[in-house]
Order: structure tokens, then C-alpha cells, then sequence
């Protein structure tokens, strides 16, 4: 943990142009070239902040183990990785929801423990237990699409954004299972020793995504 800057940990992807974002609207001076960079790790002094660029899934494992004091992590991953670290702020940014689908030719039923392929294995089968399904979870790292069009799952759990990727690949949702946005994470040892510089980070933030304030988790 560096002592002089916040360390925040951003997720590389999809996220973050809107955490970027978020972030010059607070007041925090980004440059342009923090975009093109392919660097993991990029200072900006003027801000107080380094920034560390991790896999989403990622992120909140080095907020919890303290190398990056805050961080910025979709509820998918804090709900697939438990990680010990507070959820100060909803971002209400990268908005999504986590949804059961399948070819639209799949009927429930036919098998003992259908095949449900996800990149959210704990997720996933916390949710089939709560509704006292027995499935196999596959787990794979992307493109979970394909699982059922080649056969290897009966059922895919995974993020609907647009909607786009399940169409063009005549997949369909069958059920919603959870609204998904970005929240802005804290190490709860940071959150005490760094609170001069945390505190202030979070009030911005509130500030531009909630006017006043009053929706702090
Ligand atoms: C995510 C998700 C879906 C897709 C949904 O994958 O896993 O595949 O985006 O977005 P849409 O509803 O707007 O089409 P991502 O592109 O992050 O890559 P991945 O397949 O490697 O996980």
C-alpha cells in the first residue's frame, strides 16, 4: 500500500470509460493518454491517486488484500467473490442484470442436473440452491454464449447489457435474477488510515451521482 497516494483499482473493460469518467466529473485531474495507455500502473500526482489496472474480477481481491485502498467493482463480481471490503457507494454506473437463458427450443425437465454454464460459478449456484434446483455448473471465462449452442450447457447464467449478444446468437433470456451496477469499494483498513483522502473521494462521487447525498449505502 503506498502510504503517500490512493491507490484505486479500476476494472479494465467495459467499465472503464464510465468509472474514467465518473472520475473527472468529481473533479479528479485524468489525462487523455490514461485511455491509450496499455501501462498497469499509472500515477497521477496531481490527483494524489495511483491507479492500478486489473481483470473486474480482480478488482476486489487487491482492495481486500490492501494493495489498492478503494476500487471500482461490478455487484456481479462482489457477489461471485465475497471479498472482505466495504461497498461505500453505489456508482449506478455500467447498468445490467444477471439472467437465466437458453436456445429457445430448451425445455426444463428432461434432465436429473441440467448444465449451466457461467463465468459466476459461486453466483450461480447459490441461486440454483435458493430455488432447491439441482444443476452442474460448467464454468468458463467468456464467450458463455457458445455453451449452448454447442451443446456443452442446457442453460447459460451471465450479464444482459444490450441484449445484443444473446440475439445474434439466437439464445433467450428465461428468467432476470439481479439488477447489476458498479460500486466504488473501500479496504476497511484504508477506509481508517486513509480517511483524509477517502472521505473527500466519496462526497464527490455521491455529489455527481446523487446531487445531495442522501443515497450513501
Ligand atoms: C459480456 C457478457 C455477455 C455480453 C452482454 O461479455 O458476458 O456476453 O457482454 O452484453 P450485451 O447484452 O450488450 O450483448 P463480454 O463482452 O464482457 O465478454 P466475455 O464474453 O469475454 O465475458
Amino acid at each position: 500500500m503506498n502510504e503517500e497516494l490512493l491507490t484505486v483499482a479500476m476494472p479494465k473493460g467495459r467499465i472503464f470509460d464510465e468509472a474514467v469518467d465518473l472520475l473527472r466529473q468529481a473533479g479528479y485531474p485524468i489525462t487523455e493518454e490514461f485511455e491509450d495507455s496499455r501501462k498497469l500502473i499509472i500515477d497521477v500526482p496531481e490527483a494524489g491517486m495511483r491507479f492500478i489496472l486489473a481483470k473486474p474480477m480482480d478488482v476486489p481481491t487487491y482492495v481486500e488484500h490492501g494493495v489498492a485502498d478503494v476500487g471500482v467493482a461490478g455487484k456481479d463480481v462482489m457477489i461471485e467473490e465475497k471479498r472482505d471490503v466495504y461497498e461505500v457507494l453505489d456508482l449506478k454506473i455500467s447498468a445490467c442484470y444477471m439472467a437465466v437463458a437458453a436456445l429457445p427450443s430448451y425445455r426444463a425437465g428432461g434432465e436429473v442436473a441440467p448444465k449451466i454454464a457461467s463465468k459466476y460459478p459461486n453466483l450461480t449456484s447459490e441461486y440454483f440452491r435458493q430455488k432447491g434446483e439441482q444443476v452442474e455448473i460448467i464454468k468458463l471465462n467468456g464467450s458463455i454464449e457458445l455453451a449452448p449452442i454447442v451443446g456443452l450447457a442446457d442453460r447459460i447464467v451471465d450479464i444482459v447489457s444490450t441484449g445484443q449478444t444473446l440475439k445474434e446468437n439466437g439464445l433467450v433470456e428465461i428468467e432476470e435474477m439481479i439488477n447489476i451496477t458498479s460500486r466504488f469499494i473501500v479496504n476497511p483498513v484504508s477506509y481508517r488510515t486513509k480517511a483524509a483522502m477517502i472521505d473527500p473521494m466519496v462526497d464527490r462521487l455521491d455529489q455527481v451521482i446523487n446531487g445531495q447525498g442522501e443515497d450513501r449505502l
